[in-house]
């Protein structure tokens, strides 16, 4: 049977930037017969306009027993009075959440021409790539006791940092895994130096690294972590680290590449019966309801997460590297959405030409 892939659009600019990387799964289909069976349904706001909530338990059960699912993006102004736990942006937490989606990667790269958009110096930033994997499901953002109780006359906001070992161990295993089939150079980050689960952290990472004697293991404090990010990326290949760090260091080496138009994302849990991991692919941004449906979003992001579930979840990486190929060839002959603009002079392509110069490196490839 061929794999099999449920896309969900979402909202806003959702549906716009998926249409072009329904193009591309096209591409794969007819010109290297990598064929899918791809199905695809409602989340988000979306969702809730059809099923009155942000995700159905059907889409829920299907998200479950596909190879993998890419989504486009969640949320828009028209859903931000509703209750909680109707909101877009639950039906994405309930995906990672039910899935179990424990480990995030975050790719950094810089294609070439657009090192001079990064917030940096062309020569810190150029040939870029590097990746983050972020511990998603435990850590601050999930510890108990929380919540904002009265103590004395006053009251205190509690959030509690908790990692089990099994929680460390399983998110450095992957991140050790992915270190094998990059450049075998892992950098862990956290604060042991003033907290006890990065103690526990940095115990059970080393523990871990023993099985990959392959892999040069590191470990920097996370404050140093960020310094070093700016100062001398290129020094790393991938870094692992906790919820709430991952989620800091991931956005600020997002920066130095450019627009939020260009980041891919994956979201992987445990294994499969079939040995696939359970995988979410998505685009580090949002529904972008600024320019939602005038044809100005920048579908490479979704796009490169796609390249990333043919790596990840398809052991296809040489057509991976095909794809990534393509939109380096698109970005190089100048190709621009508006998010991309710096140069004088320069006319933006709309989100359709976007994907069809993609298409077009394809074919040239
Ligand atoms: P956003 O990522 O949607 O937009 C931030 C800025 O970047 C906007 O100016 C937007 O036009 C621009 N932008 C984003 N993606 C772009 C693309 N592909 N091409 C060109 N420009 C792009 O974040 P914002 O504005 O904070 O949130 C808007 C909505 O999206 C909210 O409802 C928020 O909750 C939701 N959201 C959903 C996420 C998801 O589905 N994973 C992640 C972040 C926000
Ligand atoms: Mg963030």
């Amino acid at each position: 049977p061929n794999p099999s892939l449920l896309i969900l659009p979402g909202d806003g600019i959702g549906p716009e930037v998926m249409a072009e990387v329904r193009k591309i799964i096209d591409w794969f289909g007819a010109n290297q017969g990598l064929k899918f069976d791809v199905s695809e349904d409602l989340v988000g706001g979306a969702a809730y306009d059809v099923h009155g909530v942000p995700l159905a338990d059907e889409t829920m059960a299907k998200a479950q027993e596909v190879d993998a699912v890419l989504l486009g993006a969640v949320g828009g102004p028209k859903y931000d009075n509703l209750d909680f736990s109707l909101k877009p942006e639950r039906g994405l937490l309930r995906l990672r959440k039910e899935m179990d989606l424990f480990s995030n990667l975050r790719p950094a790269q810089c294609f070439d021409a657009l090192a001079d958009f990064s917030s940096l110096k062309k020569d810190v930033v150029a040939g870029l790539d590097i990746m983050i994997v972020r511990e998603l499901t435990s850590g601050v953002y999930f510890g108990e006791p929380r919540g904002i109780f009265e103590e004395g006359n006053e009251r205190v906001g509690i959030n509690t940092q908790r990692y089990t070992e099994s929680e460390i161990e399983r998110a450095a295993r992957s991140a050790f895994e992915l270190a094998m089939r990059r450049n075998k150079k892992l950098c862990s980050m956290e604060k042991a130096n003033v907290m006890e689960s990065g103690v526990l952290w940095r115990e059970v990472v080393t523990r871990v690294g023993k099985e990959y004697p392959e892999v040069e293991l590191s470990h920097m404090y996370a404050d140093n972590g960020a310094m070093q990010l700016v100062r001398a990326p290129k020094q790393f290949d991938v870094i692992v680290t906790d919820n709430l760090f991952g989620d800091i260091l991931s956005d600020c080496a997002a920066m130095l590449t450019g627009s939020l138009g260009m980041l891919p994302s994956a979201s992987l849990g445990a294994p499969m019966a079939n040995g696939r991991p359970k995988a979410l692919y998505e685009p580090v941004h949002g529904s972008a309801p600024d320019i939602a449906g005038q044809g100005k979003a920048n579908p490479i992001a979704c796009i490169l997460s796609f390249a990333m579930a043919l790596r990840y979840s398809f052991d296809q990486g040489a057509e991976a590297d095909r794809l990534e190929a393509a939109v380096e060839k698109v970005l190089a002959d100048g190709v621009r959405t508006a998010d991309l603009l710096g140069e004088e002079g320069v006319t933006p392509v709309s989100t359709t030409q976007m994907g069809d110069a993609v298409v077009a490196a394809l074919d040239a490839s």
